[in-house]
């Protein structure tokens, strides 16, 4: 049996400032999120110096109460893990920077990790059988990946967004609607009393072999639909036009997975990123059949550290360490 590894992880990429502590990368011993949401509502988004400076200002009390709530100091510490991208250039180097600092003065190995590889790694703490290979299915406000995974570190993508991510025309959506920001929890709890097939908006790509998506088409039809409404002094029917943007996303979503699934040879289909708490979207993909469908709980589906803990954990465990040097990659890929 090997030696109990404790891990410290950090996660600022974009607007959560967050610190866990794991016990062998899938034992979750504490999780921080401290969300700057609140801040940025006010801007209809994220501003990505505001998100700096308060990463900046909320970095040491995270960590400081993700290591008191876990019951461990900093010299338990077998390494730290760190998101180094993609992201917010500014928002990253705020964990960078403190993760490098924390690593020279303890001595402790500093373990670069892809936010990406963090939201499917959240599927690891919550299912304990869970292993590769799968196909996996990442949505987010930033991201809109089919991605095959065959080892812990190993992936070869499949498809991805040719223009917005899901959770960016989630986003536009409600903004235009000002139904306020982040837009995917609030669409997802209006279209509960709406009708998904009254309005019939577009599902781009749908019939294509290829596995990329776009969302921009569908994004823009929305919006030419509630401004002709507008025009025309029609009232909106607000549930209904929620509903029915997100049946057109979950049903190009779902599509696609079932292709992902089917070309690929697999029958375990994964789900992560911040769209994963979509209840249309977890319920359409519970319907395919012969699939055995995974998901996090909703507090691992939004930025977390305990997911960058767990992806770190298995990129320790192949010797995937890095050196001062280490710099904030914004575009940084996936594999
Ligand atoms: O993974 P995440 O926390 O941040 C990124 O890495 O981008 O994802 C945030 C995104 C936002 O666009 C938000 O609107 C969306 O996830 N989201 C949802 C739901 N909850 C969060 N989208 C649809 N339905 C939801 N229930
Ligand atoms: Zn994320």
């Amino acid at each position: 049996m090997d030696k109990d590894l404790v891990s410290l992880a950090i996660e600022t990429s974009c607007d959560e400032t967050a610190a866990a502590v794991l016990l062998n990368g899938r034992t979750v011993l504490s999780n921080v999120v401290y969300t700057q949401i609140d801040i940025h509502k006010a801007f209809g988004g994220v501003v990505p110096e505001v998100a700096s400076r308060n990463h900046l200002e909320k970095i040491t009390q995270v960590v400081e109460q993700a290591l008191k709530e876990a019951d461990v100091t900093f010299k338990d510490l077998n390494h730290i893990t760190v998101t180094y991208g993609p992201g917010l250039v500014g928002a990253l180097l705020v964990g960078v920077s403190y993760a490098k600092g924390l690593s020279y003065a303890l001595g402790c190995p500093l373990v670069p990790v892809n936010h990406i590889e963090g939201h499917i790694a959240a599927n690891y703490i919550t299912h304990p059988e869970l292993k590769p290979p799968f196909v996996c299915l990442i949505v987010s406000g930033g991201h809109t990946h089919l991605v095959e995974v065959t080892d812990y570190h190993a992936f070869h993508i499949l498809g991805r967004t040719k223009d917005d991510a899901a959770g960016e025309a989630f986003d536009k959506v409600a903004r235009t609607l000002g139904l306020g920001y982040p837009g995917g929890p609030l669409i997802d709890a209006m279209a509960k009393t709406g009708d998904p097939l009254s309005i019939d908006f577009p599902k781009a790509m749908l019939n294509q072999e290829n596995l990329d998506f776009s969302f921009s088409g569908l994004k823009s039809a929305v919006l030419n639909y509630i401004n002709s409404c507008k025009m025309k002094h029609i009232e909106l029917n607000i549930p209904n036009i929620c509903a029915s943007f997100q049946h057109a996303v979950v049903e190009i979503l779902k599509q696609k997975a079932a292709s992902a699934l089917a070309q690929s040879g697999h029958s375990t289909l994964v789900l992560a990123g911040g769209v994963a708490a979509n209840s249309a979207l977890r319920e359409a993909l519970g319907t395919l059949k012969d699939v055995i469908l995974y998901y996090p709980p909703l507090a691992l589906c939004t930025d977390n550290a305990a997911m960058i803990g767990s992806a770190g954990y298995y990129r320790w465990q192949s010797q995937h360490v890095a050196d001062l040097k280490l710099n904030a990659s914004p575009n940084l890929k996936i594999g």
